[in-house]
């Protein structure tokens, strides 16, 4: 076995980049996929987890930054800027300073994780808190990288997508073949087309012999797509998918489409339930957004919609430690006892 060199070095055939190319990595990608027995349980197939939040800044936006800085460093820029719901910038500030480039971020005030906002602010960002939703960050942060010498590296960038499809390609690598069915939350709805771009490049290439149908799973104040109009107030707990204009939304459709999938929405109910069944049933700690793979796969299967004995992938998408405020306020309080081991046991019930 040899180490991981970073997906653009072990993807380099597959990728747009050449000898010139300035790769800049922190060895992102080679994800674990973890299987889900309790998942798997419940719904009479074969379930594995992507588990996203294992790259180096804690979510799947590694795999589209490494991409998107090197082109911006082989192209030139001296600086970069995105919107964030919380992950793509705190990928992008790492990133940047990876490059030596300068990073501003917008994001929206009040509505981004704490592990997030601290990880854009330790790797140096120019951190802007907008008075708005991430849509209207993102609208402004397109007008300001027209109009000024600044990188856009939020998933318009067509570089962003060509890294993140190389998850689909570690999943088909390590599977020997595609899973029926891929689950995935859609937010920027970036993901589930980058995903879906890696599996038709792999089938197309013989690598698979077959793509997954895919699931995409907004929460439903966030729901856009399953809406079939632009949310102009999106709510959800689930902050890194409380979007309500997707940049992708047209290729998030064709994916569902193409794919015989669906895109639907899930409660926050079923999100927080889904984060808590992952975290004290797989033993994985994944942020709310995340969860939402997992909530949605459950509710298909109530509705019939997945055979018994599929194989399926849920992508979780980022790092519970992003969140610790959600995750210690659903928990029961701590027990504060003195320096007594009889205290301990009668506090865990053992006397
Ligand atoms: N899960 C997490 C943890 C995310 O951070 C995001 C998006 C998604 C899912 C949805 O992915 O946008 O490609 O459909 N976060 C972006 C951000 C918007 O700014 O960090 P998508």
């Amino acid at each position: 076995a040899r180490a991981w060199r970073g997906l653009i070095e072990e993807y380099r055939d597959r990728l747009p980049v050449t000898e010139e190319t300035p790769v800049v990595t922190l060895l992102e990608g080679g994800t674990p996929l973890v299987p889900a027995r309790r998942v798997s349980a419940l719904t009479g197939c074969e379930v594995h987890l992507k588990v996203e939040g294992l790259n180096p800044t804690g979510s799947f936006k590694d795999r589209g930054m490494t991409m998107a800085i090197s082109k911006a460093v082989e192209e030139g820029a001296k600086a970069v800027i995105c919107a964030s719901t919380g992950n793509t910038s705190a990928s992008a500030a790492a990133y940047a300073v990876r490059a030596g480039l300068t990073c501003a971020v917008l994001v929206p005030r009040g509505k981004i994780a704490m592990g997030k906002l601290a990880q854009a602010l330790v790797h140096g960002a120019r951190l802007l808190q907008v008075e708005g939703s991430f849509d209207d960050c993102l609208e402004m942060t397109r007008k300001l990288s027209d109009s000024y010498p600044i990188a856009l590296v939020n998933s318009v960038n067509p570089f962003r997508l060509q890294g993140q499809k190389t998850a689909a390609f570690e999943i088909v690598d390590a599977l020997g073949d595609a899973p029926d069915i891929h689950c995935i939350p859609v937010g920027n709805a970036g993901n589930i087309s980058a995903y879906w771009m890696g599996y038709t490049e792999y089938a197309a290439d013989g690598v698979a012999t077959k793509t997954p149908q895919m699931f995409g799973f907004q929460a439903s104040g966030a729901a856009p797509i399953v809406n079939g109009a632009p949310v102009t107030h999106p709510h959800t707990i689930a902050t890194a998918i409380r979007i309500g204009n997707p940049a992708s939304w047209k290729l998030a459709e064709a994916a569902r489409d193409e794919s015989g999938g669906v895109i639907q929405a899930v409660t926050d109910r079923q999100i927080a339930a889904a984060y808590k069944l992952l975290a004290q049933e797989e033993g994985v700690f994944v942020e709310l957004a995340s969860a939402a793979s997992v909530a949605g796969l459950l509710q298909a299967h109530e509705q019939g919609l997945v055979e018994p004995g599929q194989r399926i992938v849920c992508t979780v998408t980022g790092n519970g430690l992003k969140d610790p405020d959600w995750a210690i306020s659903g928990a029961p309080a701590p027990i504060t006892i003195p320096i007594d081991a009889h205290a301990a046991a009668s506090a865990l019930e053992l006397a």
